[in-house]
């Protein structure tokens, strides 16, 4: 979560430092008077290294990211994209900016895509699976892979809420066909607004970088102004303030997950004792980057008893409970209500196991920055409130 916690004098510097340097905001072009300093480029370079992928492309925010995605897939009007009932409606929003149709699994107690139905969910018509990393936790990549190989479907891989953690030894987002993180400000690295679309495949980045810019290729052999083009496209750049943030930011990322972890183990540790506490399923215990505590109560009138006592104590959750009307598909009958399938029908009960398993959770945030005090306050709290419950 804490990318905001750390913004300081380095990205401060380097916003300075774009200033400095004749002040050009634009990714592209003044290379003179930018002293040929390009700082969106250093940052996917930087970005690609750190999570070795042979491209990366910055863009103005997760959400066109996956939108990005999406159309270099080939993603059209009539094919079936599918994702999970549990993440920030971006995903969908981005599936029907498309054209395409939303088709939502559940998810199981990782919080993320359930394999066994999206066997279920795939069809003829399926053209990508999204599975997302939410909340600091892979998806059961192993699993989903194995599906869309059976079935021949590519996978971008929603990464925007777990950058920088890791699914046997890889980095999440890097084990699809493409992946994308978002830099808002919320996030675990973050430039305000921003995003980033990561691939190994080069026609998929060329499709990417094309469609995000007008349909500019960068041929070499021309200015800008008369570049080459052989698709429509849209304006989904990211600015140079971004990139000097980003990449001042990404030096902080390992330190930042470091932290998180450290933090969230303690608090862990301190609670686990209690009676009828069950903690979300985690499928990269290594790899997981500590961004929230996330556990299961008996039913969902001891999760609303549990939340009524500890906002008492001016303690907050993240998401779940407090957004998950942003979170959870089960939520969305203005996006839904629009095909004629859910229509007329109460959405909790199209994504059962979801809502029963999503009602009894309680997410903590975990702050990069806590210091004791605060930890024990947070233990003690739940030690508190579970008794009473
Ligand atoms: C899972 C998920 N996908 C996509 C997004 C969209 O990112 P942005 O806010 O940068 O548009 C978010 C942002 O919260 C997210 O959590």
């Amino acid at each position: 979560m804490p990318g905001f916690e750390f913004i300081g004098k380095e990205e401060q510097d380097a916003v300075n430092d774009v200033f400095d340097r004749g002040g050009v905001l634009y990714r592209y072009g003044w290379d003179d008077r930018r002293q040929h300093v390009y700082r969106v480029d250093d940052f996917e370079k930087a970005f690609a290294n750190k999570f070795g992928v042979k491209y990366a492309l910055g863009l103005s925010s997760g959400t066109t990211a996956l939108k990005v995605a999406l159309k270099s897939l080939d993603v059209k009007p009539g094919d079936e994209v599918i994702t999970q009932s549990h993440t920030f409606i971006a995903t969908v929003e981005a599936i029907i900016e498309v054209g395409a149709k939303p088709v939502i699994t559940e998810v199981n107690k990782t919080l993320n895509m359930d394999p066994k139905d999206l066997r279920d969910k795939i069809t003829e018509r399926t053209k990508v699976i999204i599975p997302v990393h939410m909340s600091g936790v892979a998806a059961q990549m192993k699993e989903i892979l194995a599906v869309a190989n059976e079935y021949n479907v590519s996978v971008l891989e929603d990464n925007a809420q777990s950058c920088g953690g890791e699914y046997t030894g890889i980095k999440l987002g890097a084990m699809g066909e493409v992946g994308i993180f978002s830099f808002d400000f919320g996030k675990v690295m973050t430039t305000g607004e921003g995003g980033m679309l990561i691939t190994n495949d080069e026609a998929i980045f060329k499709k990417a970088r094309e469609y995000s810019d007008h349909g500019h290729e960068l041929n070499p052999d021309f200015p800008r102004g008369e570049d080459t083009r052989s698709r429509s496209g849209f304006n989904y750049k990211m600015m140079e303030l971004q990139g000097a943030i980003g990449l001042a930011q990404l030096k902080k990322l390992d330190y930042i997950i470091e932290r998180q972890r450290e933090n969230k183990a303690k608090i862990e540790e301190g609670i686990k004792d209690n009676p009828g506490i069950e903690f979300r399923e985690i499928p990269n215990p290594e790899g997981e980057i500590g961004d929230t505590l996330t556990f299961f109560l008996e039913n969902r009138e001891k999760a609303k008893k549990f939340v009524e006592i500890w906002s008492k104590k001016g303690l907050g959750t993240k998401n779940l409970p407090d957004a998950i009307n942003w979170h959870f598909a089960g939520t969305w009958d203005h996006i839904f209500s629009q095909y004629d399938e859910y229509k007329d029908k109460d959405l909790t009960n199209v994504w059962q196991q979801s809502n029963a398993i999503l009602r009894r959770a309680i997410a903590i945030p975990i702050l990069a920055k806590m210091d004791e005090s605060q930890i024990d306050k947070i233990v003690n709290a739940v030690n508190e409130c579970l008794p009473r419950i």
